[in-house]
């Protein structure tokens, strides 16, 4: 049959698609899609030119499987090939089912036999490696490149110190064992903190990341990365104590476990169908707490006769099969990206996908976590995009599959405007998250606002606890603090579950409350940075919140203890109008507090102006009298040394800060200077 032009053009497409994913798959090991989207287009150009065999091209990617090895690396042939395993796609018990069906037949097992004996293990998600020790030492570890030529990567292999360099003298001397190289997931995650501490290149799971580490012609470096190994066959034994006369494919891992290698605690001997899909639900169920990435589980025929005789199809043993579990990543479209806002205020890019099934569930949303990483990522509308979902985690975006990428995209950017309440939203330095600034103006932040503005140590009003601000929060009568001194008896009296005498209590805590302290006020508006201790001095400097509200930021910094930081995230809370209006209404619906001069009266204090800076311990004076002292007089205690530092009050082992002041040319008193200092005998 001749193809005609449609298929001629879509197999040319799955094989450049197919050209494209390989290449960033095996050479760049930087998949641009997941495993089973490719198997997918590979199923497909197989079935076309099953059907066309003229499409057959020599370069078709269904002609070999792997990739030939990097130029770098010294090619190694295989003796006896690195096989593959046919792999059991329908995840149901049904793949166990068929497996063992076709075993029986092949061994012309009729319905009376017994049940076919199996040897059961993980499909481990890393990379094939075969070892090869001679006189009882390693000599070579090559990967399956193609399977019939791999590289030589014994230097990098060396590193890894699971891997047994001098066999026991019981083992043979001659000795070829294969087994999967992969990164553990607490590892993967370390290496992946390391490399972004470092600016240096994220890898997109632990698989990549052993695969990188495999192949890094620098075997310094693949020495700095826990790889780890696990044995799972053996290709060949002579010499020494091979009088072993194996008989089952479990007693030969019972071997490789005593020869020192590592063999996985998740091998299991089964029987019959039953056995198969039992260890394969057994280990779905376990497949998260495992510690490492697999993407399904093997069987085997565990007696070895069986195995000979069952021999092989092409590249493939009969006697063996790998049965996938659901895929954990998908392909989708980002259609949008939206802002949340949490609790805290913090704003969170979401993309908002074409629903797409992943990890058992449909997922629509895909958190981006935060503008670094949505940048990283380089997410945009528009784009198609790898959504993962593994276990309960939420679903995120792994990466964006950039030859999809359709023209005239637009880079995400964050909003600096919260779209819930329309403040302004930060990033303070040294953070990764925007904040919205309107804390008790955002219907988003309302709950946890109110529930901290209520707090003991803020205004301290009995009996509004979490579940009451829920109620009032959802009942709509509460949207922010003004609202709670608008509360009637009746509106309290009617949410659900509450007694008539519990809201004529909280009546009476608002209406107590009233009478207020202005630090707590300010320490229960919950400003970013603002805890208890700033807006204590925040008071004590400025004496009116009018003052407060409308500081330009150089006399926010001349408070004690406030920095750039502090400075700016007040500013901009008390700079948004919703705020400001919100204040005024609770003045005017009677909360009052007392209030006084501020600095100006304590212009006149002598130190007042003088920045000092203590350091080391003083003889007599613990630090925080010596700062009392100080600020009784005026002085700012400031935690570091700078130019604008009038003093430095060294103690016994005083450090850095002393050295500073030394390199600044500050002068360095003694606590005897200070008594002096304090006594007014010495100025600024
Ligand atoms: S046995 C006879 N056992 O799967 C087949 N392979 O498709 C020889 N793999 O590249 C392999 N876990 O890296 C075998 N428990 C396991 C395995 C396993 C992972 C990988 C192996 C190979 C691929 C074969």
């Amino acid at each position: 049959m001749q193809p005609t032009p449609d298929v001629l053009a879509r197999a040319a497409a799955l094989r450049t698609e197919l050209h494209a994913h390989a290449h960033r798959y095996y050479v760049l090991d930087d998949p641009s899609v997941p495993d089973a989207v490719y198997d997918q287009l590979f199923q497909e150009l197989s079935e076309l030119e099953a059907t066309y065999p003229s499409l057959k091209t020599a370069d078709s990617p269904t002609q070999r499987v792997g990739a030939p090895a990097l130029d770098a690396f010294q090619s190694v042939v295989h003796d006896i090939p690195m096989l593959s395993i046919r792999t059991e796609t329908d995840t149901t018990t049904q793949g166990a089912v068929s497996f063992d069906t076709r075993i029986r037949k092949e061994l012309e097992l009729g319905p009376e036999a017994p049940p076919v004996t199996y040897a059961v293990e993980l499909k481990f998600d890393g990379l094939a490696m075969s070892l090869r020790y001679e006189d009882h030492v390693l000599v070579r570890a090559a990967t399956r490149g193609d399977g019939a030529v791999g590289e030589d990567v014994t230097r990098n292999i060396r590193t890894v110190g699971q891997i047994p360099l001098r066999l026991p003298p019981n083992a043979p001397s001659t000795l070829e064992v294969r087994g999967e190289v992969y990164m553990a997931r607490e590892d993967f995650d370390k290496l992946n903190e390391r490399q972004a501490a470092a600016a240096q290149k994220l890898f997109a799971n632990p698989r990549n990341a052993a695969a990188g580490t495999v192949r890094q012609l620098d075997s310094g470096i693949a020495a700095s990365r826990p790889l780890r190994f696990f044995a799972y066959s053996l290709a060949h034994q002579s010499g020494g104590g091979a009088d072993r006369q194996l008989q089952t494919h479990a007693e030969t891992l019972d071997c490789l476990r005593e020869w020192g290698f590592p063999v996985s605690e998740w091998t299991q001997v089964v029987s019959g169908a039953d056995g198969l899909s039992a260890f394969h639900a057994r280990v779905q169920a376990a497949r998260d707490s495992l510690g490492l990435d697999i993407d399904g589980v093997v069987y085997k025929v565990n007696s070895l006769a069986a195995q000979r005789q069952l021999g092989f199809v092409s590249r493939e043993p009969r006697w063996a099969v790998a049965h996938k579990y659901p895929a954990q990543e998908a392909l989708t479209m980002v259609n949008g990206i939206d802002i949340q806002v949490g609790r805290t205020g913090k704003l969170t890019p979401v993309a908002k996908l074409a629903p797409v099934f992943v990890g058992g569930v449909t997922v629509t949303n895909a958190t981006l976590h935060n503008e670094d990483e949505a940048r990283r990522k380089d997410v945009r509308v528009g784009d198609t995009v790898v959504v993962r979902r593994a276990g309960d985690v939420i679903p995120e975006v792994v990466s964006v599959v950039m030859e999809r990428r359709p023209d005239h995209t637009e880079p995400f950017t964050m909003p600096h405007q919260c779209p819930i309440c329309g403040s302004v939203a930060l990033r303070f330095e040294e953070e990764a998250d925007y904040r919205c600034t309107g804390g008790l103006v955002c219907g988003a932040q309302r709950k946890e606002a109110l529930t901290h503005y209520a707090s003991r140590k803020a205004m301290d009003i009995d009996g509004l606890g979490d579940k009451i601000v829920d109620a009032l929060v959802e009942s709509g009568r509460v949207k922010d603090i003004a609202d709670l001194y608008r509360l009637s008896l009746s509106d309290i009296a009617t949410l659900p579950r509450m007694a008539e005498k519990s809201a004529q209590n909280l009546l009476d805590a608002l209406e107590a409350s009233k009478n207020a302290d202005l630090a707590r006020f300010l320490f229960g508006l919950g400003i970013r940075h603002v805890g208890e201790a700033t807006a204590k001095a925040l008071v004590r400097h400025f004496g009116r919140l009018e003052s407060i509200m409308n500081a330009p930021l150089d006399s926010l910094l001349a408070v004690a203890d406030v920095g750039p930081v502090v400075a700016l995230s007040i500013q901009t809370f008390f700079q948004q109008p919703a705020q400001r209006d919100m204040v005024h209404a609770i003045q005017a619906l009677g909360v009052r507090w007392a209030e006084h001069d501020g600095l100006s009266d304590m212009a006149a204090l002598p130190l007042s102006g003088v920045t000092v800076v203590l350091t080391g311990t003083l003889p007599t004076l613990s630090r925080d009298e010596a700062k009392a002292l100080l600020e009784a007089k005026g002085a700012k205690v400031a935690g570091s040394v700078s130019k604008k530092t009038h003093y430095v009050v060294a103690g016994a082992e005083a450090g850095s800060k002393l050295e500073k002041a030394q390199a600044l040319g500050v002068p360095v008193i003694d606590e005897a200077g200070l008594i002096q200092l304090l006594a007014d005998t010495i100025g600024p």
